[in-house]
C-alpha cells in the first residue's frame, strides 16, 4: 500500500503531498514524515501515523531561508546562522509571524515555529516541487529510533503512509540541532548535526539543556501544565464536562451540551482527526471570546482515548493543569 518512489519520481511524491497525503522523504539527518504544514488534516494524520501519545511541535522544512523567514520571524542571529549552516542540520525555533500559514497543530499551539532547510537534494527537490512548507518529524513510530533508510521507514510505517521517497542511506544519521532563539536568548533544545560550539562561534553563548535527571526532578515538582511551555489559555479549563453553565465557554466534541456562553465545535461527527485540527484554534478562540464576554471558564466535553484521542487528551490535561 505504501509506494516506494525513486529519485526520478519526485513529481509524484509532490503531488501526493499536495493532495494532503503523507510522504516520507530523505534528509541529510534522518528520514522525515512529510505533510503539507498548512493542512491541518494532513498534520493530524502525521501524529496518527506515528502513534504519538501527545502533540509534539513539528519541524517545518523549506527549500530556502527566505521561504522559512516568510513564516517565522528571524533576528540578526538567525540570519547569520542560516547563511552559515543552511542547507544543513540546524533547526531554529523562531516567533511565528502574524501571517504565518503553518497550521496551529503543526506548532502544537505554540507562538513559535521550528524551521530548517535540509541539505539533501531530494528533500529540496520535493519541497520545491510541492511548493509548500513541509512538516516533518522523524519517520518512525513513536518511541522507536529515527530511520536512516527507506527500509527503516517501511518497517515502521508501511501501510500508514502513502509513499516513501527513497534517497538511500542518510549521511548524518542523527537529527538536526534544535536551537531556540524565540525568547531573546539562545538555548539548545536538542544537540544534533551542527555542534553547538560552531553555533557559539557565530552568535556567542548558548544555554545548554538541563541534564535529564535534573529535569526529571524539576518536572515532578511542578504541575504537568508547566512541563512543556505549551500555550495555555488564561481562563481555567474544566475537563469531562457533562453539563455547562452560561458563564462558561464550551469546547464541544459531538452534539454540544446546551447552554454555554460561547461554543467551539471540535468535531460535530466525533471525528478525532478533525478534532485534532480544531483543538488549538478552539482553545485560543474560546479564551479570547470568553474574555470578551466576561466568561469564567472553558468547559471541555469528554474526548475518547483511542487513536488521536490520547494526544488530544494529553494536551487538554496540560491546559487544565493548575497554574
Ligand atoms: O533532523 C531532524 O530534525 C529530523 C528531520 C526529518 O528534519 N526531524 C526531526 O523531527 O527530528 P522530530 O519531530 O522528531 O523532532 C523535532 C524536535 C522535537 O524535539 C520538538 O520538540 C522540537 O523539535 N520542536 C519543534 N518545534 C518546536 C518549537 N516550536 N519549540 C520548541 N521545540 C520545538
Ligand atoms: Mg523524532
Amino acid at each position: 500500500m505504501t509506494l516506494r518512489l525513486g529519485p526520478a519520481e519526485v513529481a509524484r511524491a509532490a503531488a501526493l503531498l499536495r493532495a494532503g497525503e503523507l510522504v516520507a522523504f530523505p534528509t541529510e539527518t534522518v528520514y522525515g514524515l512529510g505533510a503539507d504544514a498548512r493542512n491541518g488534516r494532513a498534520v493530524a494524520a502525521v501524529f496518527e501515523a506515528k502513534g504519538r501519545p501527545h502533540f509534539n511541535p513539528l519541524i517545518c522544512h523549506f527549500a530556502e531561508a527566505n521561504a522559512a523567514f516568510a513564516e517565522a520571524l528571524p533576528d540578526e542571529r538567525a540570519r547569520l546562522l542560516a547563511a552559515r549552516f543552511w542547507p544543513g542540520p540546524l533547526t531554529m525555533v523562531l516567533p511565528r509571524r502574524a501571517e504565518c500559514r503553518i497550521d496551529l497543530l503543526a506548532g502544537a499551539g505554540l507562538d513559535t515555529i521550528a524551521v530548517r532547510v535540509p541539505a539533501h537534494p531530494l528533500a529540496l527537490a520535493l519541497i520545491r516541487a510541492a511548493d509548500m512548507p513541509v512538516a516533518g518529524p522523524s519517520a518512525n513510530r513513536s518511541g522507536q529510533v529515527s530511520p536512516t533508510t527507506a527500509e527503516h521507514v517501511l518497517d515502521g510505517l508501511s501501510g500508514r503512509i502513502a509513499a516513501v521517497l527513497d534517497g538511500g542511506p542518510c549521511a548524518v544519521g542523527v537529527e538536526s540541532t534544535v536551537l531556540d532563539l524565540a525568547a531573546g536568548g539562545a538555548a539548545l533544545l536538542r544537540p544534533g548535526g551542527v555542534p553547538v560550539e560552531e553555533i557559539e562561534a557565530l552568535i556567542g553563548p548558548v544555554a545548554r539543556p538541563i541534564p535529564l535527571a535534573a529535569a526529571e526532578r524539576t518536572r515532578s515538582l511542578r504541575s504537568p501544565g508547566m512541563m512543556l511551555s505549551h500555550y495555555a489559555p488564561s481562563l481555567p479549563v474544566r475537563l469531562d464536562a457533562e453539563s455547562v453553565a452560561p458563564e462558561e465557554a464550551l469546547l464541544a466534541f459531538g452534539r454540544p451540551l446546551p447552554g454555554a456562553g460561547a461554543l467551539w465545535q471540535m468535531s460535530e461527527t466525533r471525528d478525532l482527526r478533525e478534532a485534532a485540527t480544531r483543538l488549538f484554534a478552539g482553545l485560543r478562540w474560546l479564551d479570547a471570546e470568553g474574555a470578551r464576554l466576561g466568561l469564567v471558564r472553558i468547559a471541555v466535553m469528554q474526548v475518547p482515548m483511542d487513536g488521536l484521542g490520547a494526544a488530544i487528551n494529553d494536551r487538554l490535561a496540560r491546559a487544565a493543569a493548575p497554574r
